[in-house]
């Protein structure tokens, strides 16, 4: 079977509170595409990550304690999307990527979260895409793609269909470091994704169609990065 690998972002999964109609959604698509593809997902931290690494920081915690932080609750999405999936999805989230590898040798579909500080689940996706020899990874996240800046603060910002993994890397770069909300992509996970020429899908994750067509390796709206 096919693996793809899927980073679905902490926003999607729980805005202002857990989407639990949206994952029903998500799973019943995932569960009838895993006859075809195994699905390796790693989930994000979202707004409750941001919560617990500000008021951690606001108590004088290191910046390595927080991104600790940050990890637990990506963990704490895996469970919720592993209970969406039932019986389809290993039972706990692995905690490195050997443990993965083993989880998708008996399920069809393996979910985790983070692995170490001092990055991002972007870059823990972009390695597990390497171990699982994966020619695509799909980045389901708030936004429908890569823009030439922040389309939340430059209204003349303009979506690149389509990038070259160099060119995603001097994008990245700009971004700010610390625990916390990244840039696009993470930019180690970038670089993973240039040396083993692993295409990614930008997506919007809400659109699920959308989502569909980039996980199977079809036409879609976003950026595709190859
Ligand atoms: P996310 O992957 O959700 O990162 O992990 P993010 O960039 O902040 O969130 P989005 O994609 O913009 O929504 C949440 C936090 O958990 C820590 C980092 O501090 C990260 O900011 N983390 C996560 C790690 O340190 N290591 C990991 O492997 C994963």
């Amino acid at each position: 079977m096919e693996p793809v690998v899927l980073s679905l972002g902490g926003s999607i999964l729980a805005r202002d509170e857990v989407d639990t109609a949206y994952l029903r959604k998500l799973a019943k698509i995932l569960i009838g595409m895993s006859s075809k593809y195994k699905f390796y997902i790693v989930t994000g931290g979202g707004k409750i990550a941001r919560y617990y690494i500000r008021a951690g920081r606001e108590l004088g915690a290191d910046e390595s304690f927080l991104d600790e932080m940050g990890i637990e609750v990506t963990r704490l999405n895996a469970r919720m999307l592993i209970t969406a999936l039932g019986d389809h999805a290993n039972h706990a989230p692995p905690k490195n990527y050997d443990e993965a590898v083993h989880a998708g040798r008996a399920h069809s579909i393996v979910v985790m979260g983070g692995v170490s500080p001092g990055i991002t689940t972007d870059a823990v996706s972009a390695l597990l895409a390497e171990r699982v020899k994966a020619k695509r990874l799909v980045n389901a996240t708030s936004v429908d793609g890569a823009y030439t800046a922040d389309p939340k603060k430059d209204p003349g910002a303009t979506r690149i269909p389509k990038m070259t993994h160099k060119e995603l890397l001097e994008l990245v770069s700009r971004s700010p470091s610390g625990a916390g909300p990244s840039n696009v992509f993470d930019p180690v996970g970038a670089r993973v994704l240039e040396r083993s020429r692993i295409s990614l899908a930008i997506v919007d994750g809400l659109d699920l169609p959308n989502l569909r067509s980039a996980l199977e390796g079809k036409e879609f709206k976003g950026t595709l990065v190859s």
